[in-house]
């Protein structure tokens, strides 16, 4: 299945599609990386493993829609299936999501539906929260929203610092987004009915890890 992955920096999570499809593992083909900033690493590691790359900076566009019409087309271009976003950082918007409906896949670093938009590992700490984690989720057109497909939990142990924790929950999204999309490429996930379906089941508010 041709898959774009977009991001806007360090791509440490296309980093792990790219480990994943290089060991065999990932059952989609990475078709091109858009980036949305000119000078980010995410860029640079798509170039080293042979993937085309796109620069599509907001700046360049009068407003969003036509922002989001340059993404449409340069992914209908390389006849794209499956968006994947790995830390871009900007919220897509209902003219963007329509476009790709039920094909667009995101990972964020907290146990949806707590801790939405930056900071999560930090506010997970004040919050006195022992349990944290990531969800990669389908897309809707608000921040970090859509039917959750699959979660992975860490523990917060006491005079954790942020960059432990996040370290931690790192290390979880290298498995668990290769995974999803290997999913997704391979017919068993669907999104119906803004659920997440998976081998024809209904999953739960919290994906598959919840049961
Ligand atoms: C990832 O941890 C991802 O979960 C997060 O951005 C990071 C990207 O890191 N995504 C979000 O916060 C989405 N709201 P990377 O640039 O090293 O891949």
């Amino acid at each position: 299945m041709r898959t774009a992955v977009l991001l806007s920096g360090k791509g440490e999570t296309l980093q792990a599609i790219i480990d994943a499809q290089k060991c065999g593992h990932l059952h989609a083909h990475i078709a091109c990386v858009i980036s949305d900033r000119a000078d980010t690493l995410g860029l640079e590691r798509a170039q080293a493993a042979g993937i085309a790359t796109a620069v599509i900076a907001r700046a360049q566009y009068a407003s969003k829609v036509a922002f989001e019409d340059a993404l449409i087309v340069q992914l209908n271009a390389a006849k794209v299936e499956l968006v994947v976003l790995a830390g871009f950082m900007r919220v897509l918007s209902v003219h963007f999501t329509q476009a790709f409906a039920g094909r667009i896949l995101n990972i964020h670093p907290s146990l949806l539906p707590k801790f939405k938009g930056l900071n999560t590992h930090q506010r997970a700490i004040d919050a006195g929260e022992t349990e944290h984690g990531t969800s990669v989720h389908f897309v809707d057109e608000s921040l970090d929203g859509g039917p959750v497909i699959l979660q992975a939990k860490v523990p917060i142990f006491p005079h954790d610092s942020a960059d432990e924790v996040a370290q931690r929950v790192k290390q979880q999204e290298r498995q668990i987004y290769p995974l999803v999309i290997s999913w997704f490429a391979q017919g068993r996930l669907v999104q119906h009915n803004n659920s997440a379906v998976l081998d024809g089941k209904v999953l739960g508010a919290a994906g598959y890890a919840s049961e």
